[in-house]
C-alpha cells in the first residue's frame, strides 16, 4: 500500500516536512488540533475541510501596514473586530499599536473583555433594558467601553442604569453619514450631544461616523469624493460641539477602502477598518489609488481550504463548500486562490460546482481546492477556529470565540 507521505508527495498540495512523525492516524491528528498541539506536526493538507485558513505572512504584512500607516498619519487605530471575532487577533492589533477593538454588538464586546481586551468601542447602539443591565456589568469589567448612542431615550435609559450602578459610561454620539446607524449629522447630533450634558452618569467625548457607503466604491477617486464629503459631515459636526465649548476629543470611522482617505482628513482622530487584515474578493474589485483596478493595497490573507468530493464528467468537480462554508450577500462566487482558470459556481449549502476554463489544470476526487472568500466578515462567523498557516505548514489555531455573538 502507498504510505501517506508518498501519497500526500504526489498530491497537489504536497506537506512540508513532518517533524517527530513520518504519519498520523486522523485520531492523532483530532488530538492536536483539540491541544492546539499543531506546530511543526500539521500541514495544509491535513486539514480537515472546509476549513478556514489564515496565511500568516500575509496577516501580518497586512496589520504592519495599516497600523503603520495610520499611526504614520498620527491618526489612533481601532481595527473593527466584527471581522475576526478572534480575541488573539485582537491581542496582536494591540501589540501591533491598536488603542483596543471595535465590536460591532455587545455580545461580541462581551468576549473580548473576558478575554482581556480593553480599550473597546461598540459601535452600534445597545438599547432594552436587559442589553443595558449587560452593558453595566461590561463596563464594570472594562471601565474603558465606549457605547454608542444615537437618541435621547436611549441617553436617558444607560444614564438611569450607569446611576444606580455608581459608574461612568463612556459615550459616542454615533452619526448617520450613510448607509448604517446614527442620528443626523449637524444639528441634531448637536441638540443630543447638549441633551445629554445633564446626564450625569455619562461622558460623553466621542463621535462615530462609520460610512459604509464609501467604503466599496469601485475606483479610488470616486471613493474618495464619496467619502470626503460624507465625513466633511462629522468634521464639521464636531467642529460646532467645539465652538459651543463641548468638548469631543475623538472622532472615529472610516474603512479599509477609505483609510488612505480619511487619515488626511482633519478632524478626523481615528479609524476603525476591519476587513484589511483578511481580504476578501468584494474588496479585490474596488480599484487602488495607483489606478490598478485590483485593490492592492492589502494582501489576500484568508482563504477556505475545500476537498473535491466528486467528479460527475471531466468538466465538472465538486467541493465540499456551500453556502455554509462561505457566506455571503454579494453577486460573485468565491475565487480560487492561484488558477484564475478554474471557477467555483454555488452548489447549494454543502457543495461548489467547479468547472474549468480550457487548457486550466483539472482536479481529481481527493485533491484540495483553495478559495478567496467573497465577503470576510459573515463567513468566519461560520467557523469555531481558523488555522493559521505559514506556507504549507500549520503553524498556529486560534479560536473564532465571538462567532455567533450578534447579540
Ligand atoms: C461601524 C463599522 N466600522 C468599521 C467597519 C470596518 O469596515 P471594513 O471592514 O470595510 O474595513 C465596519 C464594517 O462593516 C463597521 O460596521
Amino acid at each position: 500500500m502507498q504510505s501517506r507521505r508518498a501519497f500526500l508527495a504526489g498530491s497537489v498540495f504536497a506537506p512540508a516536512v513532518l517533524l517527530g512523525k513520518t504519519s498520523y492516524s486522523w485520531a492523532e491528528i483530532e488530538k492536536m488540533i483539540a491541544r492546539g498541539d499543531v506546530k511543526g506536526k500539521l500541514s495544509k493538507a491535513d486539514l480537515p475541510t472546509p476549513a478556514l485558513v489564515l496565511d500568516l505572512d500575509a496577516f501580518e504584512h497586512n496589520v504592519n501596514k495599516m497600523v503603520g500607516f495610520v499611526k504614520g498619519k498620527g491618526r489612533a487605530i481601532r481595527p473593527h473586530g466584527k471581522t475576526h471575532k478572534c480575541p488573539e487577533i485582537a491581542r496582536r492589533l494591540v501589540a501591533a499599536g491598536a488603542v483596543g477593538a471595535c465590536a460591532a454588538k455587545l455580545s461580541e464586546a462581551e468576549v473580548f473583555a473576558q478575554a482581556g481586551i480593553r480599550g473597546l468601542l461598540i459601535t452600534t447602539g445597545v438599547v432594552g433594558p436587559y442589553k443595558i443591565e449587560r452593558a453595566v456589568r461590561l463596563a464594570k469589567l472594562a471601565p474603558d467601553t465606549i457605547f454608542c448612542v444615537d437618541n435621547i431615550k436611549n441617553a436617558n435609559d444607560l444614564n438611569e442604569a450607569a446611576r444606580a450602578a455608581k459608574i461612568k459610561l463612556n459615550i459616542a454620539v454615533d452619526l448617520w453619514v450613510s448607509n448604517r446607524t446614527g442620528i443626523m449629522p449637524g444639528e441634531p447630533a448637536v441638540a443630543l450631544v447638549e441633551a445629554m450634558q445633564g446626564l450625569s452618569n455619562l461622558k460623553f467625548t466621542t463621535l462615530q461616523a462609520y460610512a459604509g457607503g464609501a467604503s466599496h466604491v469601485t475606483g479610488f477617486e470616486a471613493r474618495k469624493k464619496v467619502s470626503q464629503e460624507v465625513m466633511a459631515k462629522a468634521v464639521e459636526t464636531r467642529r460646532m460641539l467645539e465652538r459651543k465649548g463641548i468638548a469631543c476629543s475623538h472622532l472615529t470611522g472610516g474603512s479599509t477602502g477609505t483609510y488612505n482617505i480619511d487619515a488626511d482628513i482633519d478632524g478626523i482622530t481615528e479609524l476603525q477598518p476591519g476587513s484589511f487584515m483578511f481580504m476578501d474578493v468584494d474588496y479585490n474589485r474596488i480599484g487602488g489609488a495607483d489606478g490598478n483596478a485590483v485593490y492592492g493595497d492589502f494582501k489576500n490573507a484568508l482563504t477556505v481550504f475545500t476537498t473535491v468530493v466528486s467528479k460527475p464528467n471531466d468538466d465538472l468537480a465538486i467541493v465540499d463548500g456551500g453556502l455554509k462554508a462561505f457566506s455571503t450577500d454579494k453577486p460573485f462566487p468565491p475565487k480560487h486562490k492561484t488558477d484564475e482558470g478554474i471557477n467555483y459556481a454555488f452548489g447549494g449549502d454543502e457543495h461548489g460546482k467547479i468547472t474549468f476554463a480550457r487548457g486550466a489544470n483539472t482536479l481529481s476526487v481527493g485533491d484540495k481546492a483553495e478559495f478567496i472568500i467573497p465577503h470576510c466578515d459573515p463567513s468566519v462567523n461560520l467557523y469555531d477556529k481558523m488555522f493559521c498557516v505559514r506556507g504549507e505548514n500549520v503553524e498556529a489555531i486560534w479560536k473564532v470565540a465571538a462567532r455567533g455573538m450578534s447579540q
